[in-house]
């Protein structure tokens, strides 16, 4: 699957510095369809990205040394030490080279943590197209997505940050050209509750209510759903407030939690209602994050 391309600032010398954006991921339907045996659960997903999300910049150094800095709305949340998802996926792809490069990472994180819409994974993903393109590491694209996939489930999706259908944990990845998704104005709310994943994924009442058809929007909004969305909901009840007030809101398409949640979407049709609609959040709760973007085009 084609990359995003990294944006090279300054000149190609030993010192370039490329920029990777960590696109926030978020699940226009989540099907939850059975707890495997290894504890993971079996999905059907339709992925999009948004066109903003986490910034990450960095260039190479030659101390053999990964180092990481962070800074941005919520680089407080985070600490930079071995388990940042970031420092993972630097030392996965450092492990798989079998030398040692060095590398300065500065990672601004705009999106909140732990929130449903990837931020992490997207982080580690933007780390690795970062690092496979600053070290000039030639690696098979299913190679890239297995390390991808041992940091996270979401992490191979990220890699190519396209809209597309994913099943099994999160391996396998299909992508789709669905008409009306690129560019649409999207909304992303979160009330400020940090939920773990896995704990959604063990609230979840094991009912498989059927696979995912998404062949279109309008299929999507119907049939679609988020499996997660009770289990998020019991944990943290301000989401169905929140998904109560977006799907209210003048000229919106679809609202719907984004992965374990708590972090909800709402599409619409034009730029205007979005605005309004996020005006009218702000208004209510201005200590609610809020951003507004449109689906990335790919
Ligand atoms: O793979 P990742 O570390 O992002 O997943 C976090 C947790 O979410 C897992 O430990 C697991 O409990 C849960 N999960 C799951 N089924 C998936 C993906 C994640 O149960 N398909």
């Amino acid at each position: 699957m084609p990359r995003p391309e990294a944006e090279l600032v300054g000149d190609d010398t030993a010192t370039k510095t490329l920029i990777e954006i960590a696109y926030a991921k978020v699940n226009l339907a989540l099907h939850v369809r059975e707890r495997r045996a290894d504890g993971y659960h079996e999905l059907e997903s339709l992925f999009v990205f948004a066109r903003n999300g986490d910034r990450l910049t960095g260039h190479t150094t030659d101390d053999g040394h990964i180092g990481l800095t962070l800074e941005g709305p919520f680089a407080a949340g985070l600490e930079a030490g071995p388990g940042n998802l970031v420092m993972r996926a630097a030392l996965a792809l450092r492990d798989h080279v079998g030398e040692a490069r060095g590398a300065a990472i500065r990672l601004t994180k705009n999106l909140p943590v732990a929130s449903g819409i990837g931020g992490g994974s997207a982080d580690a993903a933007a780390c690795l197209r970062l690092l496979v393109r600053l070290w000039g590491v030639a690696i098979a694209e299913a190679e890239l997505e297995r390390l991808a996939l041992s940091i996270g489930s979401d992490v191979p999706a990220c890699l190519s940050s396209v809209t597309q259908l994913v099943r099994g944990r999160g391996e396998m990845l299909e992508p789709r050209v669905i008409s009306g998704l690129a560019g649409r104005p999207m909304l992303l709310v979160n009330p400020g509750v940090a939920l773990s994943t896995g704990r959604i994924f063990q609230g979840w009442d094991k009912v498989d209510r059927g696979p995912l058809v998404a062949d279109g929007l309008d299929q999507i909004v119907t049939d679609g759903r988020n499996d997660l969305e009770q289990a998020a909901s019991a944990e943290a009840p301000v989401i169905a407030e929140l998904l109560d007030r977006l799907a209210t809101t003048k000229g919106v398409r679809l609202a719907r939690m984004s992965g374990s949640g708590a972090t909800c979407f709402a599409l619409f049709d034009s730029e205007a209602d979005r605005t309004a609609a996020a005006l009218a959040v702000y208004a209510d709760r201005p200590d609610w994050w809020i951003m507004e973007t449109e689906i990335r085009t790919t």
